[in-house]
């Protein structure tokens, strides 16, 4: 059983498409998901309901406050091979709740200067719960361009306490029309993207490897 959490205290990072490909993504090896959304906005439980019946099933809920979302997670742990948990992009109960309850977290970033800002915040949240517990957390260059240095500048300012995911997610199209309907972009029908595919396979390696 394994607990990942996509956070970042900073929104529009790209935390929900990212959990909703990890999430349906290990669906398809054959792991009895839970996508726990802890965003009050509910964009995962939202995109997993348009899902609907699609096989495989990714049963999702709900938890905004993180006493509800500590304890309920902690009781589906022994019902799951897998939880993905999604929290919103501010510093809230859930997020920190979520923090604490998994075994890796995944802070998704983009290569612009305010997002490797708000690195420095997440790092800063993580020690403080490394008082606590042994908290692992890589940060994932997430929409990134196809050319220029901002890429490698970005990789470069990754704060310490946190490692730099050796897998980077480009800015393609392919994952923000899949997402919607709940699909991973491996389930894209027609033109699929093979190269957003790759890239979420190479995803799915690193993180669970
Ligand atoms: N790799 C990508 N390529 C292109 N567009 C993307 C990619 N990842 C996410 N997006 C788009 O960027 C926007 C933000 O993504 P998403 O909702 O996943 O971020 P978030 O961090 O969960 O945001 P919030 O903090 O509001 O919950 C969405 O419109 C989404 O479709
Ligand atoms: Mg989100």
């Amino acid at each position: 059983m394994s607990i990942i959490a996509l956070l970042n205290t900073k929104g529009g990072v790209g935390k929900t498409t990212t959990a909703l490909n990890l999430a349906v993504g290990r669906a398809q090896q054959g792991r009895n998901v839970l996508a726990v959304d802890g965003d009050r906005q509910g964009s995962l439980l939202t995109a997993l309901t348009n899902r609907g019946d699609r096989a495989p099933i990714v049963a999702v809920c709900q938890y905004v406050e993180g006493q509800a979302l500590r304890q309920q997670v902690l009781r589906a742990a022994d019902h799951y091979d897998d939880i993905v948990i999604d929290a919103g992009g501010r510093d809230n109960t859930a997020l920190r709740a979520a923090l604490l309850l998994a075994d890796k977290i995944v802070v998704p970033f983009l290569p612009r200067s305010f997002d490797v800002w708000a690195l420095e915040d997440m790092s800063a949240l993580l020690s403080e719960a490394r008082a606590i517990k042994d908290v692992v957390a890589y940060a994932l260059l997430t929409m990134a361009d196809s050319r220029g240095n901002d890429n490698a500048e970005a990789s470069g300012a990754v704060p310490s306490g946190v490692q730099l995911m050796p897998v980077t997610v480009g800015r393609r199209k392919a994952f923000a029309d899949a997402a919607g309907a709940g699909l991973s972009v491996l389930e894209l029908p027609g033109n699929r993207d093979a190269k957003a595919i790759a890239e979420m396979q190479a995803l799915l390696a690193a993180v669970f490897n």
